[in-house]
């Protein structure tokens, strides 16, 4: 069975003081319920760089894994304000988030760049969370589908098989970022079942179908529920609803009795 993962996307929210409120808050709701979780789900929060540190050491003994919220793709040198895999290892970070659209669209990050950054994720043996997802015009003109598989191809083009293992996508469409509209199941679970031919095809069915494939967008402690009913709908990178510990902790324990 595939293993589930809710990630928590704090972008840029949340001083280290209050980062390790959060955590805090999360982990008396969450760990006592270590042991339900850790047999079939990851949850890892995601903060900014400058409170990567607070988040480290206020997850010390948790079940809670630390994430990034981006990486570059060189091991070091002129790239103001851009950081390393060494620098993230330095905090215990395990998973970095990719090609999320508000790089893209905010910053102008390419299909290739993004690309760059997932191989040099994968390479550095942390799991990339690569982010796909159309625009609301794109998916008025059909093109969802064609948008989301050459984010997904050109995002994979540096991993190979061997590193698929440890690879997660989130399909989060743009016009659900933020806006409160979330995908229907239905929407979600149409492309998340064409990316996971697409994934078929690119790794064999076995990694294909062991690799989780998450859904993002105004994900909420009301909706998720009916996201993960979907079978290949199989976890949560979620933004706003991360910022609050019983929101969060509702939607990280989706499904659990
Ligand atoms: P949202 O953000 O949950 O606030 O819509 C999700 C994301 O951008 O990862």
């Amino acid at each position: 069975m595939r293993r589930k993962l809710f990630a928590a996307n704090w972008k840029m929210n949340l001083t280290p003081v209050e980062g390790r409120a959060l955590i805090a808050a999360l982990r008396a709701i969450l760990d006592p319920r270590a042991a339900q979780l850790a047999r079939d789900r990851d949850v890892i929060v995601a903060p900014a760089f400058p409170v990567l540190a607070a988040a480290a050491q206020a997850l010390a003994g948790a079940s809670i894994a630390l994430g990034a919220q981006n990486m570059h793709f060189e091991e070091k040198g002129a790239f103001t304000g851009e950081v390393s895999a060494a620098m993230l290892r330095a905090f215990g970070v395990t998973y970095v988030i990719v090609g999320h659209s508000e790089r893209r669209q905010l910053f102008l990050e390419s299909d290739e760049l993004v690309g760059k950054r997932a191989a040099a994720v994968a390479a550095a043996r942390f799991v990339p969370i690569l982010c796909v997802g159309e625009t609301a015009d794109e998916r008025d003109r059909g093109r969802t589908l064609e948008v989301v598989m050459r984010q997904l191809q050109a995002g994979l083009a540096g991993i190979s098989t061997e590193q698929a293992r440890r690879v997660v996508i989130a399909y989060e469409p743009v016009w659900a970022i933020g806006t409160g509209r979330t995908a229907t199941p239905e929407q979600a679970a149409t492309v998340h079942g064409a990316l996971r031919e697409a994934l078929r095809d690119r790794f064999g069915a076995t990694t294909a179908d062991a690799l989780p494939i998450l859904y993002g967008g105004s994900v909420t402690p009301e909706n998720v529920d009916s996201l993960l009913a979907k079978p290949d709908i199989d976890g949560a990178l979620v933004g706003g609803a991360s910022l609050k510990a019983d929101s969060f902790a509702r939607i990280a324990t989706s499904g659990l009795a």
